[in-house]
């Protein structure tokens, strides 16, 4: 496992009967060249002591959260800063509830409400407790906070218990690790380029056509390409949201202007092409404010097609091309016909009649058509974790 070597690892450990595997993934860890630093809750030291994880570990063990010794040496903050990468095991429904709610009580639930960091959780629980609804839905809300869950298994608990609930073993949580740290370490040399929001076709300076593209979908695309490590560059029409710090990101307001900043950005790895972009422009457009007293009609002519350009480019075609299609009927087959036509490698459909999804929502409902005939539907989901799984079929693709 040759990703980890020289990783920080900040391991969370909380209080489960399945604290004591900790000792395993410490030791895992430490062989594969990480160096680590640990936070004990309350209650995991009713299960594992200080002294045996810090003489596993070889690292500073933490737990009181404004301890004057722990904030000279490190702060909170500057703890969640100092690691590469966050691992909670096991993390109980206790935790996870904690999580889910944005709590900060305690040093392990404040660090990690204070890191940018990627952060795994490893949860380990009675059966009932996980299929608890309550459980379900913090897990959702962690899963769109960008949280990765690994496990848990189906098997014997220690309550005697039979179903899922159980902590996934050691071994299993270091490799699913070193195989995030693999993707981002490979994904790091990649770049990527994302349309998003609408595009403003002027009349006059004041008035201009538009729709009602918000560029939610197209930001949450930008912000996992960029988690998952692709030098990720965001051309955004107007909107009123914000970008995290990684993303370049170049904002303008006509499809001419997306056009000529893509153009400036190529090459790429990977365009995708969410961006509502206004299919016409006006011919004439006015340089003063018409007035109500004017007469005047307004003469359309067709924008650039920017993905059909990119997708068409001879020398700086980027290996996956990717356009969306906002359909309020036969979706599929014209779908299909923009996936050919626009020469893509997949196309995105989603179905915009229905008004509590696609358009402005946060929610979205995908089907992903590709190049080989295949489709695949992404079920109703938040736009961020629709995106999460997009990122994820990106990489496949690329890898
Ligand atoms: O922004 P949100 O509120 O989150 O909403 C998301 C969305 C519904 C806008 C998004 O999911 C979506 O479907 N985007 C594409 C919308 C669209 O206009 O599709 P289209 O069928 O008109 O265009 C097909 C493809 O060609 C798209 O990838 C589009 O970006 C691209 N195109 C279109 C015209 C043009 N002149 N240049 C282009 O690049």
């Amino acid at each position: 496992m040759k990703n980890l070597k020289k990783k920080k690892i900040l391991l969370i450990i909380c209080g489960g009967i399945a604290a004591y595997k900790s000792l395993e993934t410490i030791r895992i860890l430490k062989k594969n060249g990480c160096e680590i630093k640990t936070i004990l809750t309350k209650s995991a030291k009713e299960f594992v002591t200080p002294l045996s994880i810090s003489s596993l570990s070889q690292g500073k063990v933490y737990d009181d959260l404004f301890s004057v010794e722990n904030e000279i040496e490190m702060d909170h903050i500057a703890l969640s800063r100092w690691a590469d990468l966050i691992l909670v095991e096991p993390a109980t429904a206790n935790t996870i509830s904690k999580l889910a709610k944005g709590s900060s009580e305690d040093l392990a639930s404040t660090v990690i409400l204070a890191s940018n960091k990627p952060i795994f959780l490893v949860p380990a629980m009675n059966v009932r407790m996980w299929e608890h609804a309550s459980t379900k839905e913090n897990l959702e809300i962690l899963r769109k906070y960008s949280y990765k869950i690994i496990g848990p298994e189906v098997g014997e608990m220690a309550c005697g218990e039979y179903g899922e609930g159980k902590m996934t073993e050691p071994v299993s949580v270091v490799k699913t690790i070193d195989s995030y740290l693999f993707t981002i370490s490979k994904n790091s040399k990649l770049k990527a380029l994302v349309t998003a929001g609408p595009t403003n076709e002027y009349i006059d300076p004041v008035r201009f056509i538009t729709n009602k593209s918000s560029g939610k979908q197209g930001y949450e695309l930008a912000k996992s390409l960029s988690r998952n490590g692709y030098q990720t560059t965001l051309i955004s029409g107007p909107t009123n949201l914000k970008i995290t710090d990684e993303i370049k990101i170049i904002k303008v307001e006509t499809a001419e202007q997306m056009f000529k900043e893509t153009q400036k950005n190529l090459p790429v790895d990977v365009a995708i092409f969410s961006a509502a972009v206004a299919d016409f422009k006006i011919i004439k457009k006015k340089n003063f404010k018409i007035k109500k007293s004017d007469k005047f009609t307004i003469q359309l002519e067709k924008n650039v097609d920017i993905l059909n350009y990119v997708s068409n480019h001879n020398s700086m075609r980027p290996k996956l091309v990717i356009g969306f299609a906002a359909e309020t009927n036969n979706l599929e087959d014209n779908a299909i016909k923009k996936l050919k036509n626009k020469n893509c490698d997949m196309i995105i459909a989603n179905d915009v009649s229905d008004r509590s999804i696609g358009f402005e929502s946060d929610f979205n409902e995908v089907t992903i058509f590709y190049k080989n005939d295949e489709k695949e539907k992404l079920f109703l989901k938040n736009k961020s974790l629709i995106s999460e799984e997009i990122v994820e079929r990106i990489n496949n693709q690329l890898n």
